[in-house]
């Protein structure tokens, strides 16, 4: 078979399993009201940040190219928001990256040395997957998602397992993320911090932490769930991207100045690059400067609306409901984590609040995003591989400037979709008409 053959027989198959990709047109989103994205602040739209960064732009002495990788060019620019996000998260030092992608493959790949073991909540960013394989670790061990007791359990293998893990000669990476953006759910982090703490005495456990769904979103100023609790001592290594709430590009690890400077030397994605350019670092401070503002507040109103008009006797069907955490209160969920609602620096009405990312089940994610975009509203719809088989659904991402009106739009339409799917299922089994007619009904919708 040729090249092209094969290439076109994968994307055929792809095709049939109907989990091909493909990029939306964006003259069709234009119209549409954003349930999809994570711009969780609504920064892109922005007007104060939009003017902010044109100004400073205007003001900057460089503002095209950077001229090269860090390593040839340190700008002055790309050093100054380093020292200022060091100074915001309370880190000893951070590192620019291109993206939180760079960030990831990059620590993964070179930081946990041949020996070490890494272990990782099974819904981890892909990142962490490159770069975990492109490492010298061979010892790469998955638990189920957020769950302390199977996280104890690997560890307690690798531990049985490997002498030099129970004397400190050899080293453990965790790696977890915040806020996991398919289910919206929060990681237990002080559960996680404390178990790793427990099993490795020595120090030679290490909790690497992805924000990039939290920043923006949790804790005092948005710095994040590990700020949120207090944990940044806790925390050997925790990644903030720029790419979400923040409106920007590019990302900034927090590690140790002795981490630092042995990813300047061995991570390849930020070696071998050239560097953010001098108007991606703008927008970044401009960005920081908005969350130093308060920004982050905002979403939390409606993200409870939401969940208060998505409640699980509406939302309890065969053909849609909600991840099982959603219908459990958020004040619970943060009692069963011992995270005090204080700590998430949201007001005690809002104790109920859960995140921006609310997954709506439903075995028919395609047709129903299909009938919600007829409708004016973008949610789309994930299906495996990107989650688990049967765990397919409507992914709704709320932003700050997304208006009650428009989240009474988005729930009506779902529910008048279910019923009408419903009622055209009914109309098929009365009928007795067979596969074939229950295909020609369904199109219909
Ligand atoms: C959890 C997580 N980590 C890392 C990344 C990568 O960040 P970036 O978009 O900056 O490459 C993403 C974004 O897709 C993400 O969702």
């Amino acid at each position: 078979m040729s090249l092209e053959d094969k290439l076109n027989a994968a994307l055929t198959s792809r095709e049939k399993r109907l989990i091909r990709r493909r990029l939306y047109d964006p003259s069709a989103d234009a119209h549409l009201v954003d349930f999809s994205t994570n711009d969780y602040l609504s920064l892109s739209r922005s007007p104060a940040l939009r003017a902010r960064f044109l100004a400073r732009l205007a003001a900057a002495p460089d503002v095209l190219g950077s001229g090269g990788s860090r390593l040839l060019v340190n700008g002055h620019a790309h050093a100054a928001l380093e020292a200022r996000l060091a100074r915001f998260f309370r880190a000893p030092a951070a590192l620019l990256f291109n993206s939180g992608f760079d960030a990831n493959a990059g620590f993964f790949a070179c930081v946990p040395q041949p020996g070490d073991a890494v272990v990782f909540d099974e819904h981890i960013h892909a990142s962490v997957h490159d770069g975990v394989r492109a490492s010298r670790v061979a010892a790469r061990v998955p638990f189920a998602h957020n769950s302390i007791p199977s996280l104890r359990a690997a560890l307690e293998r690798l531990r049985d397992e490997r002498p030099a893990l129970v004397s400190g000669g050899s080293s453990v990476f965790v790696a977890v993320e915040t806020l996991y953006s398919m289910d919206g759910t929060l990681a237990p982090l002080l559960e996680i911090v404390e178990t790793v703490e427990e099993l490795f005495p020595h120090g030679n456990g290490y909790v690497v932490v992805d924000e990039a769904h939290s920043t923006g979103v949790y804790g005092p100023q948005g710095r994040g769930l590990v700020a949120a609790l207090g944990l940044e001592d806790r925390i050997f290594a925790r990644l903030h991207t720029f790419g979400k709430a923040l409106a920007a590009t590019g990302a900034i690890l927090l590690v140790t100045p002795l981490v630092r400077d042995y990813l300047l030397n061995y991570a390849r994605p930020l070696i071998y690059t050239t560097s953010l350019s001098n108007a991606n670092i703008v927008a970044a401070e401009c960005s920081f400067d908005m969350l130093e503002e308060g920004e982050a507040q905002k979403v939390r109103t409606l993200v409870l609306y939401t969940t208060d008009a998505l409640t699980p006797q509406q939302l309890s069907t065969q053909l849609l409901s909600l991840c099982a955490h959603l219908t459990t209160s958020f004040a619970a969920q943060l009692a069963a984590r011992r995270i005090p609602t204080s700590l998430l620096s949201i007001p005690t009405e809002l104790a109920e609040l859960p995140t921006p990312i609310i997954p709506v089940l439903t075995p028919h994610p395609r047709p129903l995003s299909a009938h919600l975009r007829v409708r004016g509203l973008n949610a789309r719809p994930i299906t495996w591989p990107t989650v688990p088989k049967g765990a397919d659904r409507v992914r709704i991402c709320l932003h700050s400037q997304n208006s009650v009106e428009e989240v009474d739009r988005l729930v009506s339409a779902m529910i008048e979709w279910a019923e009408s799917w419903q009622a055209a299922q009914d109309a098929v089994q009365r009928e007795k008409g067979g596969a074939g007619a229950v295909v020609v009904a369904q199109a219909k919708l």
